[in-house]
């Protein structure tokens, strides 16, 4: 029988582990934060790396800037047991440093796993981080609230949670972008 999408995902996270991805990174973290959320999700979010909380509970944006994405899911008329969630980097860098170039590397073909199991109409990712690896070459400043299509798949770069949570003005204009979404979704369905 036909694995279902979550057995599809959970399989891709043993890869992970069994392939033994930034093992340094595993060594010092509590867990793999894998991904939260509804595999037949319609929006996958995709942020930086797991902080403290995240590593802690194993569920990524769990900490201030989940809470903060939550109130802008609201804001968008739907929940976080409606989306997918995840990160480019699974392991919780050392004192919550940037992800270096290698390891997002090194987790890049795990996360195109992962959405060509949910196939969502929009991804959505958050801060440059996650960008730069699905997007190369883009520049947040100039990219993010505007939907691209690469490939099969839709996406839409916004600014980080964490970066605009304390910024008034970012804070605003992630707010602006994110209510782009449900439009986004219903042309797609248009068209397709
Ligand atoms: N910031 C991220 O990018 N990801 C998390 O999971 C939490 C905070």
């Amino acid at each position: 029988m036909a694995q279902t999408k979550q057995q599809q995902l959970d399989a891709i996270k043993q890869h992970i582990i069994d392939d033994g991805i930034c093992n340094e990174l595993a060594e010092q973290a509590t867990q793999l934060v894998f991904g939260d959320g509804n595999p037949e999700a319609e929006i996958v979010l995709i942020g930086e790396a797991p902080g403290k909380n995240e590593d802690l509970q194993g569920i990524p944006f769990v900490g201030a800037s989940g809470k903060f994405l939550n109130e802008m899911l609201g804001m968008i008329g739907t929940k976080r047991e409606d989306v997918y969630i995840t990160n480019i980097v699974k392991y919780r860098p050392p004192n919550n440093r940037d992800p270096l170039p290698d390891e997002k590397a090194s987790f890049l073909p795990y996360l195109v796993e992962q959405l060509k199991v949910i196939n969502p109409k929009v991804i959505v990712t958050l801060g440059r981080h996650s960008m730069d690896v699905l997007l190369p070459g883009l520049k947040i400043s100039q990219a993010h609230g505007r939907p691209i299509r690469v490939k099969d798949h839709v996406y839409l770069p916004l600014f980080h949670p964490a970066a605009a949570l304390y910024n008034g003005g970012l804070r605003q204009t992630l707010i602006d972008d994110f209510a782009l979404i449900p439009d986004i979704i219903k042309q797609i369905k248009v068209i397709t």
